[in-house]
């Protein structure tokens, strides 16, 4: 489960209060604990035995690791694998991104988080192509050409491995975000990922064929 220790000085923007004043703010629905065994288990196959429960990203945790990436938005897609509610996808399509796309293989929550995206507005978004896919990550193939995959500690085991062996074959420069990285060590020891930016609860990495240098370091003060 993706439950990590809040380090000290993180308290504006990283908290339920914050998700839950975001949700106010564009009247949508991200903030929620939801067991995926309590909405649909059999539409789910195998692959629920490997994953976490819906949980969203702390609020201002995305902007601190899209600042350490190292692709342009223009040039790239951004797919967040396991989007559930969309809270990412929403936060992406603010950015001038080719392409936001949240994979999610709950029905339930796809639905949701479709809702969110018509909910939030084409107006409050830079990004003009942005989907919600109802798809297994272990079967999804990103676009061609650059891109920006975000996890948020989603999955582990045999899904996380299949996972990581689809994204060392994409052709194009790749960043790839782990937010509470329980399962680094498959792209730590690949021989194809390094790391970019680590920090005490995400690591940052981008594939070997990326040329360019991060945009900055995550580390803070407050770490
Ligand atoms: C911790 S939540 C993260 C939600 C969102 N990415 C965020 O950061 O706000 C993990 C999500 O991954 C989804 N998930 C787990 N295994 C999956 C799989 N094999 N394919 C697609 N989605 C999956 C879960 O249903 C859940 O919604």
């Amino acid at each position: 489960m993706p439950k990590h220790k809040k380090p000290k000085g993180r308290a504006r923007g990283s908290g339920r209060r914050a998700g839950q004043r975001f949700d106010a703010e564009f009247g949508v629905t991200t903030e929620a604990t939801i067991f995926l065994g309590e909405l649909d288990p059999y539409a789910l196959g195998g692959s629920l035995d490997y994953a976490t429960h819906y949980d969203p990203t702390p609020i201002d945790d995305f902007e601190k690791l899209m600042a350490a990436t190292t692709i342009a938005p223009q040039d790239a897609t951004f797919v967040d694998l396991g989007c559930g509610l969309g809270r990412i996808v929403l936060l992406a399509s603010r950015r001038p991104f080719r392409q936001v796309v949240g994979v999610e293989f709950s029905r339930a929550l796809c639905e949701v988080a479709r809702e969110n995206l018509e909910r939030f507005g084409a107006a409050r978004r830079r990004c003009r192509d942005v989907r919600i896919v109802c798809d297994d990550a272990k079967d999804y193939r990103l676009p061609r050409g650059a891109a920006i995959v975000y996890l948020f500690n989603p999955f582990h085991g045999p899904v996380l491995a299949t996972v990581v062996e689809a994204l060392a074959t994409h052709p194009g420069d790749l960043n790839v975000i782990y937010h509470t990285p329980l399962g680094r060590a498959a792209f730590d020891q690949h021989a194809t990922f390094e790391i970019v930016a680590d920090h005490p609860w995400a690591v940052v990495y981008r594939n070997k064929r990326s040329g360019a240098r991060p945009a900055s370091s995550l580390r803070t003060s407050a770490d």
